[in-house]
């Protein structure tokens, strides 16, 4: 499974590429006016500073809703960098879109998807990743990691090339879940990533293993 980071903060994105764990980053514009990028100019290099930090595949989405509006929104955001993929709201006109920007090799990533009957049109359409949210049916009671795993089974029945990308991920217990559930991409905040670092058996493990270590470090001397 791949792990992106869901963030435009490029100090979390530095952190997470450091680390040697990152396949990507995904982006939307709530996280952009979170870090306070605003004006058309400054957001669109501020997704080229992404893709200079990382090697991967990086979501930038249109703010169109409009089929000319969003081929128009997409063909400029995928002409920014190669490592572009434009991310597109499951809607009508999003879907019509997303069959244009296959036909033309450009890859995309379709949002805002909260059933299988959705992901079915995102993969019918071609979309290269398909992003159900599933923190946000948690937040419904819903289960969000069972969604996931009806999409993998669906794709996989049909041999559908749409990565499932989870998303609106909140925990390192979701991560887990989610490869479980056999999604090709998990979008994490680098919290959710770092968490799974975690364990306090690994903790006190360590300490007694570097206190024993320094019995056999000391000076002969001091042995007896
Ligand atoms: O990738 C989608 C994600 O940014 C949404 O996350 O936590 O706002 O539901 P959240």
């Amino acid at each position: 499974m791949k792990f992106f980071v869901d963030t435009a903060n490029l100090d979390q994105i530095k952190e997470a590429e450091d680390l040697g764990v990152l396949d990507g980053v995904t982006t939307n514009p709530s996280l952009m006016a979170k870090e306070g990028i605003t004006g058309h100019d400054n957001i669109l290099k501020h997704y080229v500073k992404i893709c200079e930090i990382v090697s991967g595949d990086v979501s930038a989405e249109v703010i169109s809703t409009d089929y000319n509006g969003i081929v128009d929104e997409g063909e400029m955001l995928a002409s920014l960098h190669k490592q572009i993929v434009v991310k597109v709201p499951m809607i009508r006109e999003g879907v019509k879109a997303l069959r244009y920007f296959s036909n033309k090799g450009i890859k995309t990533n379709c949002t805002l998807v909260f059933s299988a009957g959705q992901a079915l049109l995102a993969a019918k359409a071609g979309a290269t990743y398909v992003s159900p949210f599933l923190g946000r049916l948690d937040d419904i009671n819903q289960d969000g990691i069972d969604l996931i795993h009806q999409i993998v089974h669906i794709y996989s029945m049909y041999d559908f090339k749409t990565q499932v990308l989870a998303a609106s991920i909140r925990s390192p217990l979701h991560i887990v879940r989610c490869a479980e559930a056999g999604a090709d991409v998990a979008t994490c905040p680098l919290s959710a990533i770092l968490d799974l670092l975690k364990h306090p058996l690994t903790d006190s493990g360590l300490a007694k293993f570097l206190a024993d270590a320094k019995k056999f470090t000391e000076p002969a001397s001091n042995k007896f």
